[in-house]
């Protein structure tokens, strides 16, 4: 009987923890705007790997998935509604031993794909294609040159084909291939990961490299030299590899010594959510344990972020330099019967979550973090779109940068609350996390995210100064911490409408566990 009576009581503890929901009192704090968030940091990755590129987004002229000039209609039309600021490309690893007159003209060059998979590159999706997709999408093109395996005389080359209004032999054949009017590049790195895939250099020799290609790589469009400059995004650190720290501090010392004819507007930051490369976590079939591991360990962004701002702050007080997170996301084991090369990984409401969170700690560094781009686009690693021949479906990942559109170009506001914390096993993350904003549109935007995946969170929602009468807008959670959309069912984990209760004069959201909310608040 003893013994009954106490599994009754543990039983009715967990009721009652699951059912109750946290309060959290939440205050924004109008008066003090921050920071604009760069809608940049809304950027994407597609890399030739896999199928980001080949089925992601280039299915051909003749494919009967439906197409604007090969590129598919489907992808196109739910990327528009993400608002992409802008697309990297073509890598990654693969930009390292890309060389850009392989893609071009009538005749393309079939070649291989020693970095991803060992397969065919047919250069079928070449420049023009690009940005070709970057217009239906309209975004704006983020080209990384090749540093590993090419020269500066070749990306200056592909600089004046795409820039220049000037009559050359290469503005020519620009124009013989379809594009007499120069295209606008504002975005250019200068080589990626070359401490490893792409060259495997110390900070010094790449610093060398970087001068060279800043200095002769150039942009010659009339009208974006007018309006403002092309930025040049130097690489910088990966992970939290304590040797990295250095690699910063060589790039800034050396810019800040930089002369009249080099210079440096950017310089990137590469940080997966892995725990264990030799061993990672998977995509699906995972539990809370896992949920909350990943969860903690996507966190140390922030610790990243902070220490590698205060070496660029250390050189750059006045933050010139736009620190460029320009990878970053879960990457997880390959799906089980995928080739391991092409990083095919399921997307779930764990990474609603932890994108939500990323996202959050960019906006509260906006001052510095002014461009990232998540990876990758399509059906590689964290993806916003899968496919499968015709099929398409949207990730969770997808609907929080579907949610997130107000928070492009908007003013960071303060926000203070405490939550206290969520621990499993051990792992211990704070139980809310929560951003605001005002809106282009005027509007006070937040964001909320309840990390705990068991309890609900009642959040009342305080305006220093004024009352908040209203809070509209959508929230995204899931019947499972691995839940996902698949072909077959594509709207298990989909955003829904969600509005806030005036109580005893008080706003209050009632927030789902596990959930990511966006609301205008009144
Ligand atoms: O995104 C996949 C790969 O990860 C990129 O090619 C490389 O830059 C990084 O190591």
């Amino acid at each position: 009987m003893r013994k009954f009576l106490l599994s009754f009581a543990v039983i009715c503890a967990v009721f009652v923890a699951n059912s109750t929901a946290q309060k959290v009192e939440l205050t924004v704090d109008t008066s003090k705007p921050g920071a604009k968030i760069d809608r940049n940091i809304f950027g994407q990755f597609a890399e030739h790997l896999g199928y980001g590129v080949y089925e992601g987004i280039w299915v051909g002229k003749d494919s009967k998935i439906p197409n604007t000039r090969g590129i598919r209609n489907d992808v196109i039309n739910a990327l528009k509604a993400i608002k992409v600021p802008n697309v990297r490309w073509p890598g990654g690893c693969f930009a390292d031993e890309y060389h850009w007159r392989k893609g071009i003209g009538a005749k393309r060059v079939v070649t291989l794909n020693p970095n991803w998979g060992g397969v065919i590159e047919p250069n079928t999706f070449g420049t023009h294609e690009f940005l070709d997709f970057i217009n239906q999408i309209d975004s704006e093109p983020y080209l990384s040159v090749n540093v590993g395996s090419g020269t500066p005389q070749e990306a200056a080359e592909w600089l004046e084909y795409l820039t220049t209004d000037q009559p050359t032999d290469l503005a020519k054949e620009r124009a013989a291939n379809g594009h007499p009017t120069p295209y606008k590049i504002p975005y250019l790195g200068i080589g990626n990961e070359s401490w490893d895939c792409g060259g495997n250099m110390t900070a010094e020799t790449y610093l060398g490299e970087f001068k060279k290609y800043s200095r002769f790589v150039r942009d010659f469009n009339p009208v974006q030299q007018k309006d403002n400059q092309m930025l040049k995004i130097a690489v910088g650190p990966g992970g939290g590899d304590p040797r990295f720290m250095e690699w910063t501090e060589v790039m800034m010392k050396g810019w800040k010594n930089h002369t009249w004819s080099w210079d440096m507007q950017g310089l990137s930051l590469h940080n997966y959510t892995v725990i264990n490369w030799a061993d990672k976590h998977k995509s699906v079939g995972f539990g809370e344990k896992e949920y909350a591991e990943i969860l903690k360990e996507t966190l140390k962004m922030d610790d990243l972020i902070n220490k590698h701002s205060a070496i660029m702050d250390k050189y750059d007080p006045q933050k010139k330099i736009a620190l460029v997170v320009d990878e970053w996301g879960a990457w997880y084991a390959p799906l089980p019967g995928s080739n391991p090369g092409f990083l095919v990984q399921q997307n779930s409401q764990r990474d609603a979550v932890l994108a939500a969170l990323n996202i959050n700690i960019f906006a509260r560094n906006a001052d510095r973090v002014r461009m990232a781009n998540i990876a990758q686009m399509i059906n590689v690693l964290q993806a916003m779109i899968m496919t499968d021949k015709e099929k398409m479906v949207l990730t969770p990942t997808y609907y929080v940068f579907k949610m997130y559109v107000p928070f492009q170009e908007s003013t960071f506001i303060p926000v203070k609350f405490d939550a206290g914390n969520y621990t499993y096993n051990g792992v211990t993350l704070p139980r809310v996390d929560a951003i605001a904003a005002k809106g282009k549109d005027g509007k006070l935007w937040l964001e909320i995210t309840n990390v705990d995946p068991n309890q609900k969170a009642e959040v009342e929602i305080n305006l220093s100064g004024t009352t908040a009468k209203s809070a509209v807008g959508e929230t995204l959670t899931a019947p499972k911490v691995d839940s996902v959309n698949s072909f077959d069912k594509p709207n298990t984990v989909v955003p829904k409408p969600i509005s806030a209760k005036v109580t005893n004069g008080k706003l209050i959201l009632n927030l789902e566990p596990k959930s990511v909310t966006v609301v205008s608040v009144e």
